[in-house]
């Protein structure tokens, strides 16, 4: 008997309380939707780009665009959120002032450069409790990685699999396509002990300091390779069979490429409670004050044995 994303939340959680259950819940019904956009781009004349840059100077693709209004929409109708930090808004998305419980920083399409190529892409969330009920401005999104309540991602591959942590642990779950459910697929995802890959754009490798030539060298005699280029299809490989992501630091980025509060810190969150570890180099991701909603950081991720030392 297969058990449903809703099923679950109502059985089995200790701590997810009904507010943050229909949050978790928006979002899935916004990837439903997504999910589809992603498997008809070319049918629907949704690929390729809009021809703006956005705030990350970065040209926006169509489904960019159209999964951040989905899931906009999505949480302005639930109704529990009072505000989201999003990559494809400059400013906070005000939805609910006076009574919204959660903050969400979302990545709402990760992967652009894959959609048109057909490549697996995805969809990050961190969803943090309203610390203050005075004001509210994109400064109420900027709280450290550690106080998030829950963290999800979806990724829109193979098949379409959504990734759920909270305090009490990550489960996964498969879309079935015609019940349009989420059903559950792993109650207590770990990363396992062993890892079996390291991910790495060798393409900015003149670009790495020496250190970071030492790290990858020593990693690439016991590790197979493996780079999608969509954040969250390398991510979720890694967290399932063993493995290291890293995006450092180096002379084109010397602040890393990947941005701190909708990519970093919520899967931090995730392969933290999944027996894992999220670090800069310096220090671990979860533990950063944020500055600026799009702040970017250098980000590793993956088995603790591996990383704990890495940069030390
Ligand atoms: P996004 O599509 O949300 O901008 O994210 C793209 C990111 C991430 O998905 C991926 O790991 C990284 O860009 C790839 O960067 P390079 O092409 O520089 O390797
Ligand atoms: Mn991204
Ligand atoms: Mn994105």
């Amino acid at each position: 008997m297969s058990t449903t994303l809703k099923e679950y939340l109502g059985q089995n959680n200790t701590n997810i309380n009904e507010s943050l259950k229909s949050v978790i819940m928006s979002i899935a019904h916004g990837a439903i939707i997504v999910q589809n956009k992603v498997s008809r781009i070319s049918l629907d004349d949704i690929s390729g780009s809009t021809g703006e840059i956005n705030v990350q100077g970065e040209e926006v693709q169509k489904l960019d665009d159209k999964a951040n209004n989905i899931f906009i929409d999505e949480f302005r109708e639930n109704g529990k959120i009072a505000i989201i930090g999003s990559e494809e808004t400059e400013n906070g998305v005000i939805l609910n002032k006076e009574s919204g419980e959660y903050l969400v920083n979302m990545d709402p399409l990760d992967g652009s450069s894959n959609i048109d190529v057909a490549v697996s892409v995805g969809s990050i969330f961190g969803i943090w409790p309203r610390q203050d009920d005075s004001c509210l401005n994109d400064n109420s999104l900027l709280l450290e990685g550690r106080k998030q309540d829950a963290a999800v991602y979806i990724v829109y591959g193979s098949s379409t699999l959504m990734v759920v942590a909270t305090e009490s642990g990550v489960q996964s779950y498969t879309l079935d396509l015609e019940k349009k459910e989420f059903i559950i697929t792993d109650a207590n995802l770990k990363i396992p002990n062993k890892s079996k890959y390291f991910s790495v754009n060798y393409g900015n490798w003149d670009n790495f300091s020496i250190k970071t030539q030492e790290i990858i060298k020593d990693l690439q005699g016991k590790y197979s390779l493996r780079y999608i280029g969509s954040l969250i299809a390398d991510f979720h490989r890694n967290l399932l069979k063993g493995g290291v992501f890293i995006y450092p630091a180096d002379n084109k980025s010397p602040n890393g490429k990947l941005r701190l509060m909708y990519e970093a810190n919520p899967l931090a969150f995730i392969i933290e409670k999944a027996g894992g570890i999220g670090v800069t180099g310096k220090e671990n991701i979860l533990d950063i004050s944020p500055g600026s909603l799009h702040q970017r950081t250098p980000l590793i991720l993956g088995n603790k044995d591996i990383v704990k030392n890495m940069f030390e």
